[in-house]
């Protein structure tokens, strides 16, 4: 066999049809009972597949020029001219995100395709327990035997969701093969809150609202839920995946009112409604029962004309920048997607080759690059196994 794929997930199977379709005999190794399973899951059943916007600006690592070569040598338009050409009905729902107008099941249907086209043997339920090099490659001990091929690909995933098949194993590869793995946390995952934080919402699980969420170095509009057991929805998923235990949060409940200070919202409330107490002003803007606790934490509860210019003052800035104090996160069990992994110092970033070992290539999810909530991550997945797929 000419190329051992470990995984046989998005970025698996995208690295199987591309070498397959260069005439390399490839085979797909998967431990899990089928391949595809986040793409199955993903998207609500409808996999957001790509996004239109896609380019380095939305993914985090260490090493934030890496994921440039591949992700302009395998575009979004690249993707969806594969979907086009299994005519795959799909829609942006919004922010450039890509989604099946009908199903994910297609997108899996369609790499399964290619690799049966292209002649890819695909082996599932079947686990690797070691891999050795040798003179001519890679000698893998599985459950189904000893098999060799000339390269190996690790498509391996993160840790996120280990009841869909997420395993350590890739980062174990990568260690074995003198390689530097970059601490993991789990991103793109719900916050927690504890004692005080967690009180201060006590009844409003459900309730979901429009809001501007940010840490020192990024912010992010979008929906924001409360949980029972804190906060979710996409701004805060976006958010977690730049904030670490002990950051500061702030929430602006206010992005509509974009431009204008949070001071002069209220200046213009005092203006329009001088009888309003402040929960009734802001229950014109956000679900009520929200705007009630709000006032009611800050102790918000005069008449908008009984309020000087510097409580005006002092009301907008809160409202703009609320801060939030966060213990943690739901962790991998929910996370779409591991920060972290395989330090891209030791990697091609033209083909995805290990610096360190001939043969040895690391792509998706495993490698430390991680994209922004949107069909980010299964654009690095394509593009990834794409630049893997043409040179191994
Ligand atoms: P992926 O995890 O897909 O595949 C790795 C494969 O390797 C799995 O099949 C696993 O079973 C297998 N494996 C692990 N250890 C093994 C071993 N020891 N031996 C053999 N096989 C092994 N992204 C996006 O862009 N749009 C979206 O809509 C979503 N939605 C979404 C929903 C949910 C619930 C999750 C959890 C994640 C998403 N994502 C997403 C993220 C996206 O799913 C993710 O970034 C890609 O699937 C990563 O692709 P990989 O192929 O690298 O890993």
């Amino acid at each position: 066999m000419d190329v051992a794929i470990i995984g046989g997930g998005a970025a698996g199977l995208f690295c199987a049809l591309t070498a397959a379709q260069r005439g390399r005999s490839v085979r797909v190794i998967e431990h899990a009972n089928r391949v595809g399973k986040k793409i199955l899951m993903s998207g609500g059943g409808r996999c957001n597949f790509t996004n239109l916007h896609a380019s380095p600006d939305q993914y985090l690592s260490d090493n934030p020029h890496f994921c440039r070569s591949a992700l302009a040598r395998y575009t979004q338009w690249d993707f969806i001219a594969l979907v086009d050409k299994h005519g795959i009905a799909w829609h942006e729902k919004e922010r450039g995100q890509l989604f099946c107008d009908v199903s994910s099941k297609l997108i899996v249907k369609m790499l399964l395709d290619e690799c049966s086209a292209a002649g890819v043997t695909i082996v599932t339920n079947c686990s690797t327990t070691a891999i050795q090099p040798d003179a001519t490659g890679y000698v893998l001990q599985t459950d189904a035997g000893t098999c060799r091929a000339q390269s190996l690909v690790v498509a391996s995933g993160g840790l996120s969701i280990p009841k869909m098949g997420a395993s350590g194993f890739g980062y174990q590869l990568a260690r074995q093969f003198g390689h530097t793995v970059l601490p993991t946390r789990a991103g793109l995952v719900p916050l927690t809150l504890s004692g005080q934080p967690l009180d201060d919402l006590d009844g409003l699980s459900g309730l979901s609202t429009d809001c501007e969420v940010s840490t020192e170095s990024q912010r992010f509009d979008g929906p924001e839920l409360v949980t029972h057991r804190g906060l979710s929805g996409p701004a805060i998923l976006q958010i977690s995946s730049y904030w670490q235990t002990g950051h500061a949060l702030a929430v602006n409940w206010l992005p509509q009112a974009h431009g204008a200070s949070g001071a002069d919202w209220w200046h213009a409330q005092r203006d329009e409604q001088p009888d309003a107490l402040p929960a009734q002003a802001l229950a014109r803007h956000l679900p009520k029962r929200l705007a009630l606790r709000l006032c009611e934490l800050a102790d918000w509860n005069q008449p908008l004309q009984n309020c000087s210019r510097a409580q005006l003052q002092s009301m907008g800035e809160r409202l703009t920048a609320w801060p939030i104090t966060a213990s943690g996160t739901e962790g991998y069990r929910t996370a779409e997607v591991t920060l972290g992994g395989v330090d891209t110092r030791e990697l091609s970033s033209r083909t995805m080759e290990s610096a360190k070992q001939p043969g040895l290539y690391f792509i998706g999810e495993v490698v430390d690059v991680t994209g922004w909530l949107g069909g980010y991550n299964f654009q690095w997945a394509w593009s990834s196994g794409y630049a893997a797929g043409q040179v191994a």
